[in-house]
């Protein structure tokens, strides 16, 4: 049976290619998708998902929104020139809002719906899912069956700032609640992320095969986001797809390796600002009673990309 799931997610151009892995995939079924700011604005992150749905002719996966802010409230910047101004890189999908946006409550009408079948993927800020914790408590959050989170870097350098990734550092609070909170939590980091690297080569050869409707969408998207990368790490050969690793990792849990950590985040100032922190002292020994997470270090690249052209030049699933 497929792996229910409930996204939360600021499509974005990697966020976009990680719905498109899951709609392909038929060991996926994604349930519901939780749009928030982050890449792009919130409005506009809903647009793209109902546009990928849309190509999908998908209408049995609900649509519901998050947050347009960090729970501070304040103003973060949007990454138009990695993402481009409506986060399909150079394409501007058709103004085609589902008409059905709905409420944020629905999260806890899915968890009541599906409970311990249900994952909760996190590939965005961390926000819409603290919020969730926040109004609902965490006995209740707790009895899906984990949590799946794109963010942080532990002891690599960070792509925000030099110990920062994006999405913890887009809100350090809400990734804080986050990860203190979960209960069966995996945190995929940079440390694996960076390594998801997706060539140009590989997605023409996908493209070429014309098996979907979303080969087209794909070559624009990743041209675009691969530009960008090459302006931002010099001699890099392709691009690294974070949020569709995370998606990987549900029906591929044994190409990773990971250690089981309490994690810290910081919170204040510039420097320190959503930098994720883990005791790796050889001698350190979680105490029992201490609140950890999986955090993915390693991963089997190959096991990934196999993978990820098998899927991405899959015919569209038929969903009942
Ligand atoms: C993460 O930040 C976002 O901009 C990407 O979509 C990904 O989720 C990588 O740091
Ligand atoms: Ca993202």
């Amino acid at each position: 049976m497929a792996q229910k799931v409930l996204l939360f997610c600021d499509p974005g151009i990697d966020d976009s290619l990680a719905i498109i892995y899951a709609l392909l995939n038929p060991a996926i079924q994604l349930v519901g998708i939780v749009t928030s700011y982050g890449n792009v604005n919130q409005e506009q992150a809903t647009q793209n998902v109902a546009y990928l749905l849309e190509l999908a002719k998908r209408d049995n996966v609900v649509l519901i929104g998050g947050a347009k802010s960090p729970l501070s409230g304040e103003f973060t910047p949007f990454y138009p020139e990695i993402h481009g101004e409506e986060g399909l890189g150079p394409i501007r999908p058709p103004e085609m809002i589902k008409e059905e946006l709905l409420n944020f409550d629905t999260v806890f009408n899915l968890i009541e719906e599906y409970g311990p079948e249900l994952l909760i993927v996190d590939v965005g800020r961390m926000t819409s899912l603290a919020i969730a914790f926040n109004l609902a408590g965490p006995e209740i959050m707790n009895t899906v069956q984990g949590f799946y989170l794109m963010g942080g870097a532990f002891l690599v350098p960070g792509n925000v700032t030099a110990g920062a990734e994006a999405n913890f550092y887009g809100d350090p609070l809400a990734a804080e609640i986050v990860t203190t909170k979960v209960e069966r939590g995996v945190i995929y980091p940079l440390n694996v992320t960076n390594d998801a690297i997706v060539t140009p080569t590989i997605i023409d050869e996908i493209v070429a095969t014309e098996n979907n409707p979303f080969q087209p969408l794909m070559k624009a998207i990743f041209d675009y986001y691969y530009e960008a990368y090459q302006k931002l790490v010099p001699g890099i050969q392709g691009s690294p797809l974070h949020d569709v690793l995370t998606l990987f990792a549900i029906t591929n849990p044994q190409a990773f390796k990971y250690i089981e950590k309490k994690v810290f985040i910081g919170l204040t100032e510039e420097t320190l600002r959503g930098v994720s922190i883990a005791d790796f002292r050889p001698r350190a020994e979680e105490e029992p009673e201490e609140q950890t997470v999986a955090i993915a270090l390693e991963l089997d690249y190959q096991e990934f990309i196999a993978d990820f052209i098998n899927v991405m030049t899959n015919k569209l699933p038929i969903i009942e």
